[in-house]
Order: structure tokens, then C-alpha cells, then sequence
């Protein structure tokens, strides 16, 4: 009698919103794979395919229904394709609610409980529920030593913290993620060193405010204090961090990132607003003139520092006169980068309860001009750097221009140069040539 061979089965990540995200697409990879899953080179080669979706705003959402919607014809082909739905949509009722009318999805996972996902994934192919359900409305205790499938390359997140207590008014983030945790500081310096002895260079140290790292943990530990420990492990190169809140951004971090050698000089500290009327209503907790202060300090301390923002246009009750004061700060701080955002109401949160929310060709013209202020602002800062070295560490080739390698200034600028494979992972000094708003050219 002949052996069957069983192909073993196949499984693809849809990773929607931010480096939690990604971060979390890691585990829930290698979390599969543990499974006996392996990794499929297409939608249609899947047997499972696991969305990983952002509510942080309604165009995030649309991008997950659009998807679902190529899903129900593909489950059609393919009748026993299991898909799996997780991240911060499924911690919304209303979000599972409309999936029970779609009628694709076979498992729903919440943000807290992604390490039941081989459990829900078996009882859902067991076929007795449809959907598999379990999203938790709290967080358990951080769960430590799950499997993460990396994404390669050289650079890799490590979280340091879950959650968020801001609730600042717009925002979804509370809701989704829960309240904050922060995780052990020798459990992240276990995580680093073992991914600096698998080949990585640079971290990325994740939290939704990273200032506020070490609240509730019974070691008395600070995020300045974690900085130094991370910057004492050998082998790596370089050590980025995000989200500051300018709320909590205080002398000792400041100076601590001045005085550490692997900590590189970039801070982003979205403003969000300029007018301090919005600011208030936002419920971020400074000013425009405590922000002022802050990036004067933080200039003044870090020599070269490059500092980058959030931006959000729109925001329910802001006048012409507002925006103009976010225009003012854009102008006065002058953002090395900025992501600018038109607000977009989230139900449940405060703002989208609030009067004078704006219509869409508002938020549209504010957001272009807002984009052609900062763009501007950012190739003047780019072009500065013509004529002179900066150090890059090498990522690989550059996608765009596949004879030239590509990689990143330590304040987070692209760079593109001549160059070859055998510099991936390696700190070279290049001269820059020539700069443009999100890329700068230039030679070894
Ligand atoms: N924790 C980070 C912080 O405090 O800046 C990041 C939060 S969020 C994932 C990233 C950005 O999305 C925010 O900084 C904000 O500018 C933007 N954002 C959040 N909610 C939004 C909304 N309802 N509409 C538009 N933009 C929003
Ligand atoms: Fe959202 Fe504010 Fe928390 Fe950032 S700090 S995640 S913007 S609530
Ligand atoms: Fe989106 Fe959740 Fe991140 S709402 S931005 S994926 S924390």
C-alpha cells in the first residue's frame, strides 16, 4: 500500500496597524508554527489565514472589511480554509457583531488572549462552535516565553510595556489594549541578548508610552533606568524606543539618552495639536508652551537630536484659528518627520460624543495644508545633512533601486548608497549627495 503524504498545513499573517502589531504577528507566527503550521507564499496557498487588525482609525477598519470581503470568495473555493481574526477590532462588540453577519471568520482572538490562539484554532477545526470566541475585556498577567517567529533582518521590536492609561480623547488604544503593564526588566534583557545572538543589530523598544515604563512593577525601575541596562548589552548596535508622551518625558530620560553610546538620537513625541485649547479637549496634559520647553531641553541636552511627531487635523470644535496654531508649532518646533492624521471618530471614545465635529473637506484641506508646511520642513532638515557623514547601519538592499543598498541614520533617515550584501548588519560612514523629503542618497 502506498503512504499518503500529508502537505502539511499552510498559514498567512494580515498584520493591519502598528509595531504592537507587527510585534504580535511574531508571536502569533511562531505560535502557529509550533502547531505544525509552516508559512504560505500566498492567500490562496493558505489553509489559515490570521488577521491581525488596527481600529486606531475608520480607514483602518475599512481595509479589514475589504479584505474579508476577497476572503468569502476564496472560502468559497475553498471550503475548509480556516481564518482566524485577532488585534484590536475583535476587542470591539460592535466589531463582532458585524463579523457573525460576514460569516467568514472561524476563530475570534482578542489582544490579551493571543496564546490561546493553537487552542481556539483546534476547536474551531473540531467544528463545534462557529465563530470560536474568546476575547478577554481585561488583561490577564503578562504572559512571558511565548514562540515568536521573527521577521529577519537586522533590526527586531521588543515590547517593554502592554497597554495604555492616557485615554486621551480620540483615542481607541485604552480600549483595545487595556490597562497598562509594564514587563520585567530582566525578561526584556533576556529577550534582547538572545536576539542579539541571533544576528540582530538594533531594537526597537515598543509601549504606547514608553516614559511611563516601570509603573506598578514591584523593582523600583524607571524607562531611564531600563535604557542604561539595554545599552550594557553586548553586541548591538544601536537601540531606538516609541512612544514618548511629552507629558512624561523627564530630565533624567533626557539626559540618559544624551549620555547612553547605543541610544540613538531620536525621539518621537507626537504633539498632536498646536491650539491649547485642542490640547485640553484631546486630554493630553501639557501645552503648547510646556512642549516648547521640552524640545528647547531636549535639543539642548542631545546634540543632533531628531525629533518627530503625530499630528491630527480635524478634531471636533477646531476652528481655523486652532489649526493655525498647529500650523504656528509646526513652523516654530520644525519636525524632522511628522505622520499627520485627519480625526476620525471612534465610537465609544470621548471625542466622538463631542460637538462641532468637522466635515470631511475640512479635515481633507487642513490635511494637505498641514503636509506641504511639515514636507517642506523636512527636506530643509534633510537637506542640511548635503556634504556631510552620517553614520547608517546597513539593512540590506534598497527595494527601490536594487544596485544600491539602503539603510538608516542614527535619527531614523533613509539613506540610499553604493554598496553590497556583505555590509547588512555593519555601521558605515556615508557621505550624503544629495536629499529628498523621505529619502537621502550618498556614498560609502
Ligand atoms: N501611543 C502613541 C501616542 O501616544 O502617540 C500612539 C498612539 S496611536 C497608535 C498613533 C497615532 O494615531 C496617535 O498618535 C494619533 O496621532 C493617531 N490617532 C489616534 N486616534 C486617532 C483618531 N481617532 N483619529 C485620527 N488619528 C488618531
Ligand atoms: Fe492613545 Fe493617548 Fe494612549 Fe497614545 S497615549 S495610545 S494616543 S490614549
Ligand atoms: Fe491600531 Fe491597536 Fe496599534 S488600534 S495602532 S493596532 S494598538
Amino acid at each position: 500500500m502506498r503512504e499518503v503524504v500529508e502537505r502539511p498545513k499552510k498559514y498567512i499573517t494580515l498584520t493591519y496597524g502598528c509595531q504592537m502589531n507587527e510585534r504580535d504577528s511574531e508571536t502569533i507566527a511562531g505560535l502557529v508554527e509550533r502547531s505544525g503550521y509552516q508559512e504560505a507564499s500566498s492567500l490562496e496557498d493558505a489553509d489559515l489565514v490570521i488577521f491581525n487588525t488596527c481600529s486606531v482609525r475608520h480607514s483602518a477598519e475599512n481595509k479589514v472589511y475589504g479584505k474579508l470581503g476577497q476572503l468569502k470568495r476564496l472560502k468559497h473555493e475553498k471550503p475548509g480554509l480556516l481564518v482566524a481574526f485577532g488585534g484590536c477590532m475583535a476587542q470591539l462588540e460592535e466589531v463582532r457583531n458585524k463579523l457573525q453577519n460576514i460569516g467568514v471568520v472561524d476563530v475570534v482572538f482578542g489582544t490579551h488572549s493571543l496564546h490561546e490562539l493553537p487552542y481556539l484554532l483546534e476547536k474551531a477545526a473540531a467544528g463545534l462552535e462557529k465563530p470560536v470566541v474568546d476575547v478577554w475585556s481585561e488583561p490577564g498577567k503578562v504572559v512571558e516565553h511565548l514562540p515568536a517567529r521573527r521577521r529577519g533582518g537586522i533590526s527586531a521590536f521588543v515590547n517593554i510595556m502592554f497597554g495604555c492609561n492616557n485615554f486621551c480623547a480620540y483615542c481607541i488604544v485604552p480600549y483595545t489594549r487595556g490597562r497598562e503593564r509594564s514587563r520585567q526588566p530582566q525578561d526584556i534583557l533576556v529577550e534582547v541578548q538572545q536576539l542579539v545572538e541571533q544576528g540582530i543589530k538594533e531594537v526597537t523598544l515598543l509601549g504606547q508610552n514608553v516614559n511611563s515604563y516601570g509603573r506598578g512593577l514591584e523593582q523600583k525601575v524607571d524607562f531611564a533606568d531600563l535604557l542604561r541596562m539595554v545599552n550594557e548589552v553586548p553586541g548591538l548596535s544601536r537601540i531606538r524606543f516609541t512612544t514618548s508622551h511629552p507629558r512624561d518625558m523627564s530630565d533624567k530620560l533626557i539626559h540618559t539618552i544624551a549620555a547612553s553610546a547605543r541610544v540613538c538620537e531620536h525621539i518621537h513625541a507626537p504633539l498632536q495639536a498646536g491650539s491649547n485649547r485642542i490640547l485640553r479637549a484631546m486630554n493630553r496634559g501639557y501645552t503648547r508652551e510646556d512642549y516648547l520647553e521640552l524640545v528647547a531641553k531636549m535639543r539642548a541636552t542631545i546634540p543632533g537630536v531628531a525629533i518627530t511627531s503625530d499630528l491630527i487635523v480635524g478634531f471636533p470644535g477646531e476652528t481655523d484659528e486652532d489649526f493655525q496654531d498647529t500650523l504656528d508649532m509646526v513652523e516654530k518646533v520644525r519636525f524632522d518627520a511628522a505622520f499627520t492624521f485627519m480625526f476620525s471618530p471612534r465610537s465609544g471614545t470621548k471625542a466622538a460624543e463631542m460637538k462641532g465635529q468637522l466635515p470631511l473637506e475640512v479635515k481633507k484641506e487642513r490635511l494637505l495644508k498641514l503636509n506641504e508646511v511639515q514636507y517642506g520642513i523636512a527636506l530643509e532638515a534633510n537637506r542640511r545633512l548635503e556634504g556631510q557623514r552620517v553614520e547608517v547601519l546597513v539593512e540590506g538592499q534598497s527595494k527601490t533601486n536594487p544596485e544600491k543598498m539602503t539603510g538608516r541614520t542614527r535619527t531614523n533617515r533613509i539613506v540610499v548608497f553604493n554598496g553590497d550584501e556583505q555590509l547588512v548588519g555593519k555601521l558605515v560612514e556615508v557621505r550624503i549627495l544629495a536629499a529628498k523629503t523621505f529619502t537621502m542618497f550618498g556614498e560609502i
